[in-house]
């Protein structure tokens, strides 16, 4: 039987057929990760025929993918198998795992775009889909790989949404999980998730780092199929929303991605998504795809703008700290994918504050969007990327929202009521990012329940 994909290692390039992956989806031969090639996603080689031959043309895939919009079929109605035609990686389409992922909102930010000079600011919404945040998109692709692969039990660690949306689905599939989360490190709103949704929810005293050591022993140790984003198939699905952002965009590409970076897959996998659109001739050429640190969880940053450049070094792995708690991870799996991706894009890696991540969320916010802290940093990095002259005012610039704003509402109240940050942390704003947050920050108001003292203070507050 031909296969329909195979596992192909980033360091040393030893394909692989994909059961035959290690538990930890490291290469045996030099410890890198594996990524999914397709006969048609090889260039330069002779299989090139072959593609050519076994795969609709560019504007046949368009109308296909159009038209599944109306059946009635789950995977049809699946924002990430309705791409299925690349990502070949279940064989039985009954196997498949979906809560209709994908299909998310692309949002125009008009009052950003005008503070930032530009004509238009746009936001992926990935945080609208089902378990609220894009893990979903990974989550349907590699969960429905362990159905068809025959496995009982599934594992990740987890910053909080990873086990969210495995929860879900594995609970969907009938299958057990095990989540290991950091003890006190993650978000109520996603812990109460993994929970809600039947994980056997593990909240181990150590960080996200730790976590992934542990789960790691844990697959070695027991036949569990690990979802962490080391899994390649949780790439395939996350690389759909670029074909469903271009699809949007009625196939006219964007100049800028931008994405936040913790793991570091998710802004490798849109760039494999682009890639694989630009080889099949359905886009003339790729955005540039940046990606976005908290500062004090920034070991890509630090990468990138060591003195020498980056041939020939290793990450050096940092001890993470940051309010945007879903991307507090100091020894990122994916970081060479996601250079690769930087510097085949041609886009940037930036690092932003806490103050400025929590400026960014409430102006998305006070968009009538929303998005968790991580999230937010795409804004933040944005007014970087503007201010120094990368991004220009007539450039199509897409912010990759990845988690709902329900995801983490502490972090929402604590900044509305005034108390996220330390008096240091205030001390370091500018007159004018302190008259920005004063502005945006909307407390509730308590009031005693009678008619004078509500109209009147109303009636200050509509003056005002
Ligand atoms: C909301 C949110 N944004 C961004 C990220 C970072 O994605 P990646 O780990 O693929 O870099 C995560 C990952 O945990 C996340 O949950
Ligand atoms: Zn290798």
């Amino acid at each position: 039987m031909i296969e329909s994909h195979k596992l192909r290692c980033t360091g040393c390039a030893t394909e692989i057929s994909g059961p035959n992956a290690p538990s930890d989806f490291r290469c045996p031969l030099c410890k890198n990760l594996y990524e999914v090639i397709y006969p048609w996603s090889i260039k330069g080689t002779q299989k090139e025929g072959v593609a050519a031959a076994s795969l609709p043309n560019a504007s046949a895939l368009r109308w296909l993918w159009q038209e599944r919009r109306t059946s009635t079929m789950p995977v049809d109605q699946s924002g990430v198998w309705r791409f299925r035609d690349l990502l070949p990686i279940v064989t039985d389409m009954n196997k498949v795992t979906t809560l209709r992922e994908g299909n998310t909102p692309l949002y125009e930010l008009p009052k950003s775009a005008k503070a930032l000079g530009l004509h238009w600011v746009l936001a992926k919404h990935q945080g609208m889909n089902p378990t609220g945040s894009f893990k979903d998109t990974g989550m349907t692709a590699a969960l429905s790989v362990a159905v068809e692969r025959g496995f009982e039990w599934v594992a990740c660690a987890s910053t909080g949404n990873t086990s969210a949306a495995m929860a879900a689905y594995a609970a969907r599939a009938g299958l057990r999980s095990i989540v290991f989360i950091p003890e006190g490190k993650i978000a109520w709103g996603k812990l109460s998730q993994s929970m809600d949704y039947g994980a056997l929810t593990v909240q181990l005293k150590t960080d996200f780092d730790g976590c992934v050591r542990l789960v790691n022993e844990l697959v070695r140790a027991y036949p569990i199929y690990l979802l962490n984003s080391v899994n390649p198939y949780r790439l395939e699905g996350q690389k759909t929303p670029a074909f469903e952002l271009l699809e949007q965009l009625e196939w006219q590409v964007p100049e800028h991605v931008i994405a936040p970076g913790g793991n570091l897959a998710n802004a490798s996998a849109l760039a494999k998504g682009f890639a694989e659109a630009h080889q099949l001739g359905l886009i003339p050429r790729i955005p540039k795809i940046s990606i976005i640190q908290a500062q004090d969880a920034n070991p890509l940053y630090t990468f990138m703008h060591q003195p020498g450049g980056t041939d020939g070094r290793e990450l050096i792995p940092v001890t993470a700290e940051t309010r945007a708690s879903a991307i507090r991870i100091g020894n990122p799996a994916s970081w060479r994918k996601a250079v690769n991706a930087l510097q085949t894009t041609g886009g940037w890696c930036e690092e932003v504050t806490e103050q400025e991540i929590a400026l960014a969320k409430a102006q998305i916010g006070a968009e009538g969007i929303g998005c968790e802290p991580a999230s937010a940093v795409t804004l933040a990095g944005l007014k970087k990327l503007v201010a120094d002259g990368r991004v220009k005012e007539k450039d199509r610039a897409v912010l990759i929202l990845t988690g709902h704003t329900l995801k983490d509402s502490d972090y929402t109240i604590q900044y509305h009521r005034n108390e996220l940050f330390t008096n240091q942390e205030t001390a370091a704003l500018t007159p004018e990012e302190a008259a920005q947050h004063t502005h945006l920050r909307k407390p509730p108001i308590v009031l005693e329940a009678n008619r004078e003292t509500v109209l009147s203070a109303l009636e200050a507050q509509m003056k005002a």
